[in-house]
């Protein structure tokens, strides 16, 4: 095999979000000759956090590996299958002795792809470095993985700039996800590692970051705190479809967005 294809979705909002991966993946796949689909899923379940219900669900769709961030907690029967599904990630920087892992490695056509969750810090809760932590990870499986991927999921461009300079050459492809905006800087690094910013939001299209317009007008308008409801009516699936040589090094960073 001369490259894998792997196709990754930006932050999957509600039901809007899960009913447009039900009904466009499959046909994405194929059509790109798709060989591992990574999703983040933190926001499946009613905008905010992952059920267990809702994790099975988005891998019946065909993700093989679900990713997620800052409101992973929000769902406590989640903490059980974080424990159990290896391909379900919570961000690996988080405190030690926290509940799940926050890397796996799966094989597509027995070749290893290590998948890694990192989370942010800046204007995001304090948890652990994750510049230190890849390197923990790095040291860990670059012998049995080659091919590297890493959801980047922060808050600030800057800190996402400089996590994709600083894992240059040594991972294959770093994206970011959180803001649910997609960013239209993909590149590939001199060192040979894919890069995004965002990779955008898989939700509903007229909405704020998946949300319903109205109620977080309202929120902006009053100071007051209407609670966000997801957003209905025709979705957008954004992502990005990455070429990633046997070397580990990328070949092609392509966005994806299409409703
Ligand atoms: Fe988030």
């Amino acid at each position: 095999m001369n490259a894998i294809r792997i196709l990754a979705l930006g932050d999957i909002v509600g039901r809007s979000g899960r009913h447009i991966v039900r009904d466009r993946l499959s046909h994405l796949v194929t059509m790109h000759s798709v060989d591992l689909v990574i999703a983040n899923g933190e926001n499946a379940a009613h905008g905010r956090g992952i059920t267990k219900e809702v994790a099975k669900e988005l891998f019946s769709y065909g993700i093989h590996v679900i990713t997620t961030g800052n409101h992973i907690w929000r769902f406590k029967d989640i903490i059980s299958m974080l424990t159990l599904e290896e391909r379900l990630l919570r961000p690996a920087n988080f405190p030690p002795g926290s509940e799940g892992s926050g890397h796996c490695i799966v094989r597509v056509k027995d070749f290893p792809i290590c998948v890694i969750n990192l989370q942010g810090r800046i204007y995001m809760r304090a948890i652990d470095c994750p510049f230190r932590k890849f390197d923990e990870i790095y040291e860990r499986v670059q012998s049995e993985a080659c091919i590297i991927i890493i959801d980047f999921h922060a808050e600030a461009t800057s800190e996402k700039k400089a996590m994709g300079w600083y894992v240059d050459g040594r991972a294959s492809a770093l994206f970011g996800t959180h803001t649910h905006v997609q960013t239209a800087d993909e590149t590939i690094l001199p060192g040979g590692t894919a890069y995004i910013t965002d990779i955008g939001m898989t939700g509903a299209q007229d909405s704020v970051i998946g949300m319903d317009k109205e109620k977080s007008i309202k929120n902006f308008l009053l100071h007051s705190y209407e609670s966000h409801e997801v957003a209905q009516g025709l979705a957008t699936i954004c992502g990005i479809l990455l070429e990633i040589g046997c070397d580990g090094k990328a070949k092609k960073i392509e966005r994806i967005n299409c409703s």
